[in-house]
């Protein structure tokens, strides 16, 4: 009995230790923070002062300009599509499942100095048993196609990375939450939509030397040197356009009724794609935090500088500014207003701080003006913990840390419906 108490007063004083320790250093602390469900009156600035519709569209230029100089990385017109060679995928292990296929996209990239690329990439996906076109949610996720679509076969290029029962795999699921990987497919499908998944690395790699590369390919010579406007987020979503202009194009599936879905760094690009691309007719994206929803300056959690410095192939290397003082033309309501009218869905978690829930819900107030001059309610809600999936710009957060959980898909299913039914 005594030593029961002794070990619980020892357990009690580790945890109380564990705290202190976190609490006092600057990133690991941000763990122990959660979001406010009252947002504070902070006011964003550049304010969009837009009085009309037509204002708003005279305007559009000059701030799609300013995001690729400043953020995004300046980039050519929309790719072509030369060819998608389509490999049937066999085996049917889930409910509902329909037609399955590995494409293979080749597209020409007309690039600004006269000079033209090609470049490829892989997307896998898998329809609904459907007599009718279906509607579509297109994902660039951090596992390869393989692995996000598990048991249908596709090659496994880049290995299981995210698969099987290693503690690897297994360490993953239960940090980042069990649909990280893989999601919850037969539930999708039920619901009538399909998927179509790309693992963006297999264009543009997620690293810094190779990332960077990759953009000199594709996007020409502007992208090296100390002046590069090189940004693979940019390039990402430049790809997920080209995806959606693929899908667009099948009968099977209905073409004014694409999503793009993305976590985290792909909740970046999945908004972006949506910015750009007229195939691309909702977003969900899913604690984009900076450099995606949330407000740059002054920003809680991962700050420009962390960001660029951790990852300096994302974004352009004028975003540095972000976190002094140099005047700035655009922030990231900017982005939600150029997805305007399309509905969007932010995700949140009210412990991922680092992500900043409560600057996303900054930058959706921000963005509302331009959706109400399309005559569109954009955030209906002025508080963070109010869910309404049938606004345009729809707001979800639940309790939890950075990752995709049970939670979550419903939520993204429901909002989806909300518009696309
Ligand atoms: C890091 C990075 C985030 C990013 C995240 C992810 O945590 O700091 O900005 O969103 O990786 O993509 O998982």
């Amino acid at each position: 009995m005594h030593l029961l108490k002794l070990k619980r007063v020892r357990l009690f004083i580790i945890i109380l230790i564990g705290y202190a320790a976190l609490s006092s250093c600057g990133t690991s602390g941000i763990i122990l923070q959660t979001a406010p469900n009252r947002p504070s009156e902070k006011i964003i600035s550049p304010e969009i002062k837009a009085a009309s519709l037509a204002e708003w569209e005279e305007q559009k230029s000059f701030i799609n300009n300013a995001l690729q100089r400043d953020i995004y990385g300046t980039f050519p017109a929309a790719a072509q599509i030369i060819s998608i060679d389509k490999t049937p995928l066999n085996p049917s292990i889930y409910k509902g499942q329909g037609r399955t296929e590995n494409w293979q996209i080749t597209i020409n990239i007309a690039r600004e100095d006269g000079t033209s690329s090609q470049g490829q990439f892989e997307m896998a996906l898998i329809l609904p048993k459907s007599d009718d076109p279906v509607p579509i949610i297109t994902m660039q996720t951090f596992c390869p196609t393989n692995s996000t679509l598990p048991g249908l076969g596709i090659d496994a290029k880049y290995g299981d990375m995210c698969e099987g029962e290693g503690f690897g795999a297994n360490l993953m699921l239960y940090v980042f939450g069990r649909y990280i990987a893989t999601p919850p497919i037969e539930d999708i499908l039920a619901r009538g939509y399909g998927i179509a998944t790309m693992f963006p690395s297999d264009i543009i790699p997620d690293q810094r030397q190779r990332g960077r590369e990759a953009m000199t390919a594709l996007f020409g010579p502007s992208n090296l040197g100390p002046n590069h406007n090189a940004s693979v987020i940019g390039g990402w979503a430049y790809i997920w356009a080209a995806a959606a202009k693929a899908l667009a194009a099948d009968s099977a599936i209905n073409g004014h009724k694409i999503a793009s879905f993305g976590h985290s760094r792909y909740g970046k690009s999945a908004l972006l794609a949506a910015a750009w691309s007229d195939d691309i007719a909702a977003a969900v994206s899913h604690q984009s935090g900076t450099g995606g929803a949330s407000i740059s300056r002054g920003k809680k959690g991962e700050t420009v500088t962390q960001i660029m410095e951790s990852y300096p192939h994302w974004f352009a290397p004028a975003y540095a500014k972000y976190d002094n003082d140099a005047p700035i033309d655009v922030e990231q309501h900017h982005l939600l207003a150029l997805i305007a009218p399309k509905p969007i869905l932010l995700g949140n978690a009210k412990r991922d701080v680092w992500s900043d829930p409560e600057g996303g819900f900054f930058a959706a107030r921000a963005a509302n003006h331009v959706y109400n001059l399309y005559g569109k309610q954009g955030l209906s809600v002025d508080r963070l913990n109010r869910f309404d999936p049938n606004a345009n710009i729809s707001y979800w957060i639940r309790g939890g840390t950075h990752g995709i959980v049970k939670e979550d898909w419903p939520a993204f299913l429901e909002f989806l419906d909300a518009h696309f039914k």
